[in-house]
């Protein structure tokens, strides 16, 4: 096998060893980094609707009081004006969601699907869990969920939230006996649940390692051509001219003009060896002819 195919065969494996272990371990961190970042927008947008929530009962719902002897007022329930805030911001970035899904709620819209019925039952299972996250796939898109479980946490929400007899006649008035009662005291009722679209950053995280891995490629494939025109140039060319001197010598041609390589590297010194072995061999036959 020829010196070069040996070199490029070694090369070519290392090469692709050592694509293989940087397209992992980037891989890897990039998509760490994008779920990290997925993560991290979804609880921002969980704290933005305790942030609704919590302006709601503690500046709206005071100012509200009397007025809610007449009329019931939605916008004095917490509940609704973190949806509410949620809808419009929906209106520009459709993919991302929010709602507080319960089993029985007052307003229908706030009914719990299928999977969310799922995750309100783990919740119910495992009381101690505050949190649970997971991927699903959507319409729109793949789409990565943050959710934590709604108690009834005080007895106040008992008197809209318990029996019919108990709720303000305003509040009847609007939503009807039929739904949003029989809630006990510690019971979880639902569960608030932000879904962000995880497309946008994992399609940006594939972006970043093509280009990285195309850039260790091509550096890669640079290196391999630069070390193959040197080893050529400097061991295989002068080598093979000095092989093919030798040949000529040993096959009595003694008077070639001198095989000149005047470097100071492992095939000067060659070179040098092999004309003086020519010299010597001059003098031996004219020593013999003599
Ligand atoms: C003054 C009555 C009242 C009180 C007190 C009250 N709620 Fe509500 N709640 C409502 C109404 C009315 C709705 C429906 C709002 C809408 O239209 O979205 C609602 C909706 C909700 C929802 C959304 C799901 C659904 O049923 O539509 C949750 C969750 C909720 N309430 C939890 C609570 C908790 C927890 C408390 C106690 C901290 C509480 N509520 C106290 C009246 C009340």
């Amino acid at each position: 096998m020829k010196l070069l195919l040996k070199f490029n065969l070694v090369f070519v494996l290392i090469f692709a060893i050592g694509l293989a272990a940087t397209g992992f371990v980037s891989w890897t961190l990039l998509e760490r980094n994008a779920r990290d970042e997925i993560a991290q927008n979804a609880r921002l947008l969980m704290d933005t609707a305790l942030a609704a929530r919590a302006y709601t009962s503690s500046q709206v719902n005071p100012l509200l009081e009397t007025q809610m002897k007449y009329t019931f007022l939605p916008q004095s329930v917490p509940a609704y004006s973190a949806t509410e805030v949620f809808n419009d911001l929906r209106k520009k970035h459709t993919e991302y969601g929010y709602k507080e899904a319960v089993l029985n709620p007052t307003n229908p819209r706030n009914r719990a699907v299928d999977w969310e019925a799922d995750i309100i039952t783990r919740f119910r299972d495992n009381t101690q869990w505050s949190e649970v996250i997971g991927d699903r796939d959507t319409p729109t898109g793949p789409s990565f969920y943050v959710a934590r479980p709604i108690r009834v946490g005080s007895a106040a929400c008992l008197r809209c939230h318990s029996t019919v007899d108990a709720a303000p006649k305003t509040m009847l008035e609007r939503y009807g006996p039929a739904n949003g009662f029989g809630w006990t005291l510690n019971d979880v009722v639902g569960a608030q649940i932000i879904s962000v679209p995880t497309k946008v950053p994992l399609d940006r995280a594939k972006q970043a390692f093509t280009v990285f891995m195309a850039s260790v490629g091509g550096v890669l494939i640079i290196i391999g051509i630069v070390l193959n025109l040197m080893l050529w140039a400097m061991v295989i060319r002068p080598i093979g001219k000095l092989s093919n001197f030798a040949d000529r010598v040993s096959l009595g041609e003694l008077e070639i003009p001198e095989f000149q390589r005047k470097s100071s590297d492992e095939i000067g010194m060659l070179s040098r060896s092999i004309a003086r072995m020519r010299t010597s061999m001059v003098q031996a036959m004219k020593m013999l002819d003599s």
